[in-house]
């Protein structure tokens, strides 16, 4: 008995001496809270955004945190932010990366050269190629309309205008990218849907490893599903999935990664190509029709471009100029676009602040940005932020506005849904372009309105801050009908 106890606390003083850590005057504040090892984790996995500003009332714009064993270095002041995007030499992005992708997808991939990828994305995602992608996307995005929302549909539907958004364009996505025509050999993607959305739910626990046994054989019959239905995706011509899968597939066959890995690197791609255009559209739909004045505007601009409008029209294979839309989705972003720019420090660096403050970073620790909280839900940026003003990017004259200030000096970052430098996302372009045509053909060829029409806007689901896209708690309901019906 003596004995074990002595071992024990020999094994505390061994576990305290080896993470014991205290404050030395060129660190940022550190706050480690009361819990041993665990430090903060629990309140920043319930709320992040809510605990980040606690954090800030309490340290200021930079601060370190204790989360589940790991010190993060929280930064949150804008004008400081290309100090860590800039540098990739001792800020490393795909460590991280690569945790998560363990973690959620059970992935590793062998002589994985990122650059080699990323390239082969941005070769598929923009310049030329992206007008081929969008005329793809807009034949299945009107295939996938017809589908769900008829044209012979004579009385009103209700539906969740979040599964709503998020299944039509969901189910376009991937066949534009993954799958090839409805009706071919391909996996339907209703089938696909189904089983994302189980996956995708259960997506921020994986990445925080906080499942409960019941979800984690969940999370595993869900994968493992997926991974049957993707199988066939980007293996041959024929099955008509998009170039970009076809090369995604010989890059990973090059690196020397079997059938199985290379499943589950498509599932991986199905998540990040997939899962923040369908929640994007969902919000800025929601806003449109909470504040009429602003669904006026963008309709009235969308009838400009044209006039004869209908579902057969595409504003996606021609350059057109759509400021109120514009800034409609900037604005629809700032209040629901909420990603973590994660970084691994792997070698010490001094931190140099815009305001002349220099912290060290330490060598191990991560740094994470959340322009959630600042620049987007900034009061000293954006008045009342927590306000929807569908022109607050527009100037008087209804030109784009680009100047906003946090003390006294202009902002290079006033919004950060896409990320930035170059890690930033390859998709922004076509994402964009995406949603603009989905809420120009829904807009145009269907009366969409609210059933209770003093219904509110959702909240959002607290614990999915720092997964990009946020998705509400519940759904907004709505009824549609076909404009040609009466
Ligand atoms: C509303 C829609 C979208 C939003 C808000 C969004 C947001 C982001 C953000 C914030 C990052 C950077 C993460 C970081 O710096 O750590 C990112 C990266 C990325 N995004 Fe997107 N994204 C969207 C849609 C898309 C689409 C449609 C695609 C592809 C077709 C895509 C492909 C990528 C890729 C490949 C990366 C990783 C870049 C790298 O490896 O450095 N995204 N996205």
């Amino acid at each position: 008995m003596i004995w074990t106890i002595f071992l024990l606390v020999q094994a505390l003083l061994l576990y305290f001496i080896l993470t014991h850590r205290s404050r030395s005057k060129s660190d940022p504040p550190l706050d480690k809270g009361v819990i041993p090892w665990l430090g903060h984790a629990l309140e920043f996995g319930k709320d992040a955004s809510k605990f980040l500003n606690r954090m800030k009332l309490k340290h200021g714009d930079i601060f370190t945190v204790r989360v589940a064993g790991r010190y993060v270095t929280v930064l949150l002041d804008p004008h400081s932010y290309d100090t860590v995007i800039n540098d990739s030499d001792s800020l490393d992005f795909t460590r991280y990366a690569q945790v998560l992708m363990e973690r959620i997808f059970n992935l590793r991939l062998p002589h994985h050269q990122p650059a080699n990828a990323k390239e082969m994305m941005k070769k598929h995602f923009m310049g030329m190629n992206l007008t081929t992608l969008n005329s793809t996307m807009s034949r299945h995005l009107q295939a996938s309309l017809k589908a769900e929302m008829p044209q012979n549909q004579k009385d009103w539907k209700e539906e969740g205008l979040f599964n709503l958004s998020y299944s039509l364009l969901f189910k376009a996505g991937y066949l534009s990218l993954f799958g090839g025509e409805q009706n071919n050999n391909s996996t339907d993607p209703s089938s696909v849907y189904k089983e994302y959305k189980k996956f995708d739910g259960l997506l921020t626990k994986m990445a925080r490893g906080t499942l409960k046994p019941e979800e984690k054989r969940t999370a595993q019959s869900v994968r493992q599903r997926l991974w049957e239905l993707l199988a066939p995706a980007g293996l041959i011509e024929e099955a008509g999935s998009s170039p970009w899968l076809h090369a995604y597939r010989r890059l990973l066959r090059e690196e020397g990664a079997d059938e199985e890995t290379q499943k589950k690197a498509v599932l991986m791609q199905l998540w990040a190509t997939q899962g923040n255009v369908g929640p994007a559209a969902f919000w800025l739909l929601g806003y449109l029709l909470t504040n009429p004045e602003a669904l006026t505007a963008v309709k009235r601009e969308f009838s400009v471009i044209s006039p004869m409008g209908t579902s057969e029209t595409s504003l996606l294979d021609r350059p057109v100029n759509t400021p109120v839309f514009d800034s409609v989705l900037e604005e629809t972003l700032r209040l629901t676009a909420a990603p973590f720019i994660t970084r691994e420090v792997v070698q010490e660096k001094t931190l140099h602040m815009a305001d002349g403050q220099q912290y060290l970073l330490r060598k191990g620790d991560r740094v994470c940005l959340f322009p959630f909280n600042s620049p987007q839900m900034d009061p000293e940026i954006h008045h009342e932020p927590q306000k929807y003003k569908y022109d607050r990017f527009l100037n008087e004259y209804g030109s784009v506005k680009r100047d906003f200030y946090k003390g006294g000096r202009r902002l290079k970052y006033y919004t950060m849904p896409w990320g930035a430098g170059t890690n930033g996302c390859v998709g922004q372009q076509f994402a964009i372009n995406t949603i603009r045509q989905f809420v120009y053909m829904v807009l145009t060829n269907y009366h969409l309105e609210l059933c209770d029409p003093n219904a509110q806007m959702p909240e959002a689901n607290a614990s999915r801050y720092g997964f990009g896209m946020l998705q509400p708690e519940g759904d907004l309901l709505v009824r549609y009908k076909p404009r040609n019906t009466h």
